[in-house]
């Protein structure tokens, strides 16, 4: 089984009637992959025969769903040993966390991020922590480091 179908399937796991429950899956499905993926979507129009023409029509008429295409910054930690034990994972977790308020604060702020983890082919380097923004390569990461360079300078791990 693919990545996208365990996700999603998990997600819908926990609904009896995912029809009824539309908003609350694709909130889910969003939390999960960090935004709407195509291949989600579709994979959710399988699983719940429900046409992906009136996904889309419910995603456009409801606030606070990010579509694949509409993303503008993607950003991927790398997850290789060495990375994870130089402080990646906590700076997931601490962008994770930051991208949620943001988006609960002002609806993203008109930015959308597509976040998730990979492991660098190239792994080990000489620097990690490391990450891709936009498909350029960022070594010898911090929190707040790679949050300017997302522009995204004045967050911090403490806002509530
Ligand atoms: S050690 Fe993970 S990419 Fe360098």
């Amino acid at each position: 089984m693919n990545l996208v179908r365990q996700k999603v399937n998990s997600v819908l796991e926990m609904y009896e009637n995912p029809k009824s429950n539309m908003k609350a899956v694709l909130e889910d499905i969003q939390m999960t992959f960090g935004c709407l993926p195509k291949a989600a979507l579709h994979e959710l129009a399988n699983q719940t025969n429900i046409a992906l023409v009136r996904i889309h029509s419910f995603i456009d008429s409801s606030n606070g769903f990010v579509l694949e295409e509409d993303i503008k910054q993607a950003v991927e930690i790398c997850n290789c040993p060495s990375c994870r034990m130089s402080g990646g994972r906590e700076i997931r977790e601490g962008l994770d966390y930051i991208l949620l308020v943001d988006a609960l604060k002002n609806g993203g702020n008109g930015k959308a991020f597509y976040t998730k983890v990979h492991n660098n082919p190239e792994a080990p380097c000489a620097k990690p922590p490391t990450a891709l923004v936009n498909g350029h390569r960022y070594c010898d990461l911090t929190l707040s480091g790679l949050l300017e360079i997302i522009g995204m300078g004045n967050s911090t791990a403490d806002e509530n």
